[in-house]
């Protein structure tokens, strides 16, 4: 194959700034592709001042030229999607070829109405604190084999067909255990319809077009939502979202043979973060973790919700790059980390006992280990400036070669502020 495959994950629970890395790398690739996820996802990349947030969209959409991908494996949100086009449209920016994948699966109104009874439900220790957006019930569909594809869309007596049984299923569901009322067949029927026409001049074959495009010697970008601790296998389970973000997710979420992937980046933050709820051992739960909040502008994308903050988590991130085969990370909000006397770094777990424990994805035994820290210096300059690895502060620098040297893997980009320049490139 001519053209080159990477694909970016993120390493923690989301958040770590994959969208500002995969605008550092678009202009090395022609096409961008998203493969798991839908508008539970939220990536912020700022140009030239102004702030984009695509929940749906790849990051990818703001180059001219570019096809962007939205996979067989991503749940779509048919009128955020819509939304998010028109603002493009409107900011003079669309200017990337989009492709959805006949095969992906819709978002109904359904869906978000479940996820949210369903949480309700759970009540508020048992939650997993979704973002509501109706991942895991749209998901379910796919497995359950009774969903809804964009292809459907575009087939009248199909969509009527595969809504009517639907909604006979979600009323029951709706008003025997939820106590809700029932929703109208018309009212979905005609909303899902005009959602077909609008999208159908973007729907075709994803997958195809991704191969073609490597034979004729394109590179191509594979762009994970959430992160690794987030995978519903691999994660901090039941606390995960319902896709595969790992790197092999992108494999079956759009089509592609394992055998063309040339390069996993993973991407970590210098810090952890986390939102809903599930086991975080290294978190700060007083004024730290507010210090961290509040530096880092640690608020949701998507639900604004404030975000669980921490240490860096070296044990986690280990297990990231095994079960992602990770070749390279980007370290993200290293300018964040400024100002602190001292950076602790968790290098271990440790039982009760007084035992060394290696990493386990299981939220019950998270819970219950004592994370053991390095004690890394710190450093007061302001990092926003550096464009270069010797212009950071010597303590930064450790605190970089530290995270390799644990890790085994290379650092080939940093971020020390907002900005798309405000990136160190140090051998993508
Ligand atoms: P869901 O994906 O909405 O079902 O939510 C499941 C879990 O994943 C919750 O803890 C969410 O907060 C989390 N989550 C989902 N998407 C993101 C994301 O893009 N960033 C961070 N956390 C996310």
């Amino acid at each position: 194959m001519k053209g080159r495959v990477e694909i970016i994950v993120g390493t923690q629970w989301g958040d770590e700034g994959k969208g500002r890395v995969v605008d550092a790398m678009a202009h090395t690739v022609d096409v961008v592709a998203r493969y798991q996820g839908g508008a539970n996802a939220g990536h912020t990349v700022m140009v030239e001042g102004e702030k984009y947030v695509f929940h749906l969209l790849p990051s990818g959409m703001l180059y001219s030229g570019k096809t962007c991908v939205i996979g067989n494996g991503v749940v779509i949100d048919s009128q955020q999607l819509l939304d998010e086009l028109t603002d493009l449209q409107e900011r003079g920016k669309d200017r990337a070829r989009l492709v959805i994948s006949g095969a992906a699966h819709v978002v109904m109104p359904y869906h978000k109405k479940l996820d949210s009874m369903e949480e309700r439900l759970r009540g508020s220790r048992k939650k997993i604190g979704t973002t509501h957006r109706g991942i895991g019930p749209c998901y379910m569909d796919k497995v359950n084999r009774c969903g809804i594809r964009v292809e459907d869309l575009l087939c009248e007596d199909a969509l009527r067909e595969k809504l009517s049984f639907n909604l006979e299923i979600k009323n029951m569901y709706l008003t025997r255990i939820y106590g809700e009322e029932p929703l109208a067949f018309g009212e979905i029927f005609e909303q899902a319809w005009s959602w077909g026409q609008r999208l159908k001049p973007y729907v075709g074959d994803a997958s195809l077009t991704i191969f073609e495009a490597l034979e004729r010697g394109s590179n191509v970008l594979f762009e994970g939502a959430q992160g690794t601790l987030l995978d519903l296998d691999h994660g901090t389970y039941p606390f995960v979202t319902s896709s595969s973000p790992v790197a092999g997710g992108a494999c079956v979420g759009a089509g592609l043979g394992p055998s063309l992937v040339g390069r996993v980046t993973g991407v970590v933050k210098a810090y952890n973060t986390r939102v809903g709820e599930g086991p975080f051992p290294t978190e700060l739960k007083e004024e730290l973790g507010e210090t961290l909040r509040e530096r880092g502008g640690e608020f949701g994308a998507t639900t604004g919700r404030p975000r669980r903050c921490g240490w860096l988590d070296l044990v986690a991130l280990k297990y990231a790059v095994r079960i992602n085969g990770i070749h390279a990370l980007a370290l993200t909000k290293l300018d964040v980390l400024s100002g602190f006397e001292a950076i602790p770094v968790c290098t271990g777990y440790r039982s009760d006992e007084g035992e060394d424990l290696p990493y386990k994805g299981n939220s019950v035994f998270l819970d219950s280990v004592e994370p053991v820290y390095r004690n890394m210096e710190g450093w007061k300059m302001d990092l926003g400036a550096c464009r270069d690895f010797q212009d950071l502060p010597r303590p930064a620098r450790d605190y970089i070669r530290f995270i390799e040297e644990q890790t085994g893997v290379p650092i080939v980009l940093v971020g020390v502020g907002p900005s798309r320049d405000q990136t160190i490139v140090m051998g993508l």
